[in-house]
């Protein structure tokens, strides 16, 4: 995302690391997603739409392992080359971390920091981290990526989440009403027993639901259409996060309309900070053939809508 003068800076140099946090709850929100609570000793500055990658496997505290820790990766002889024939490979161990948007931060007056992650239950890390109890020790990599630019010059804001990407959007309201800005929320799921907020939460929020169990029925994006309409007031930027037609629907109905529209995209990661070339989106250039390659983790998750290629 191109900085500006009217841009509120991002923290640089960035810092990040390494940390052991502690799980402090992790309650389920709905059948699939849940919410886990992490403290820590201290955390470096971070920025909604960052995110943290998680290690999914191990097990330090009172948490029930439901994988073998020992299982170490190994190398079968024949044939060659060797290959990895360990639990990666061939079992459902998660060996890599998994990314996950922070969807909330506390800094406490001793100098700990509270992070909430949102997150549905999807696989093998996802499962495992959901077994997490209060008192274990989980190992994440973070703050990773770009976050959301708050500007400076537009006063109204529009937060649109869809499903597990709610949870960015929390924390981004949190921090554009700090901040001063007048917002917008809303937020969508398929159906209210899959609406990843709680109950105080879906006050704050506009809601849709596909089939018209909580909320509005039909799609965010035709809320925020019909509330565009009805109710801009001022000069505004658009932040959303969610499955990829949903984003591509509120760029389309901000490209038009020459509105600022900034997404936080999501691609199967590795290595979260821009080693292994696995991220890779496609962005428009002015030089042939018309568009590059961007890394969504080191270049991103943020884009402005205006730069993907849709595909
Ligand atoms: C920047 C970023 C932020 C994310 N933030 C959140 C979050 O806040 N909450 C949350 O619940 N999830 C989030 N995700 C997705 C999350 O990382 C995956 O759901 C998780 O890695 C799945 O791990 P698993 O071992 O449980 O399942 P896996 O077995 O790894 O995957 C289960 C299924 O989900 C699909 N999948 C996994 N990762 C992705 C992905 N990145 N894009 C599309 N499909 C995928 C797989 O193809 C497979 O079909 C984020 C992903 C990225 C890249
Ligand atoms: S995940 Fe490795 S480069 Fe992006």
């Amino acid at each position: 995302m191109s900085s500006s003068q009217n841009t509120q800076s991002l923290a640089e140099p960035r810092a990040r690391g390494v940390f052991t946090a502690c799980v402090l709850s992790n309650d389920p929100l709905c059948p699939k997603h849940y919410r886990i609570r992490l403290g820590m000793k201290n955390f470096p500055p971070s920025h909604p739409g960052q995110f943290v990658n998680i290690q999914c496997t191990g097990c330090r505290g009172r948490g029930v392992c439901d994988h073998a820790d020992a299982q170490a990766l190994t190398w079968s002889q024949t044939p060659r080359p060797r290959h990895p024939t360990g639990p990666e490979t061939i079992g459902r161990i998660p060996l890599l971390r998994r990314p996950f948007s922070l969807a909330g931060r506390r800094d406490m007056t001793d100098g700990t920091v509270e992070l909430d992650i949102l997150y549905r239950v999807v696989g093998p890390g996802t499962n495992w981290l959901c077994q997490r109890k209060t008192g274990d020790e989980i190992d994440l990599l973070g703050p990773l990526g770009n976050g959301f630019a708050i500007r400076e010059d537009k006063p109204l804001a529009a937060v649109i989440g869809g499903g597990t990407g709610i949870g960015p959007m929390i924390y981004l309201a949190e921090s554009l009403s700090s901040a001063g800005r007048d917002v917008k929320a809303f937020a969508g799921a398929r159906t209210v027993s899959a609406l990843p907020l709680t109950e105080e939460q879906k006050g704050f929020f506009e809601i849709t639901t596909d089939d018209g169990s909580l909320g509005q029925a039909g799609m965010v994006h035709e809320a925020f259409a019909q509330w565009l309409e009805r109710d801009r007031t001022a000069e505004m930027v658009v932040y959303a996060c969610g499955p990829e037609p949903m984003m591509k629907a509120v760029a389309d109905i901000c490209t038009p309309s020459g509105i600022e529209c900034q997404l936080a995209m999501e691609r199967h990661m590795a290595c979260g900070m821009g080693v292994c070339q696995g991220c890779a989106i496609k962005v428009k250039t002015d030089e042939p053939p018309g568009w590059m390659f961007k890394l969504v983790c080191k270049d991103g998750p943020v884009f402005d809508a205006g730069e993907l290629v849709w595909e």
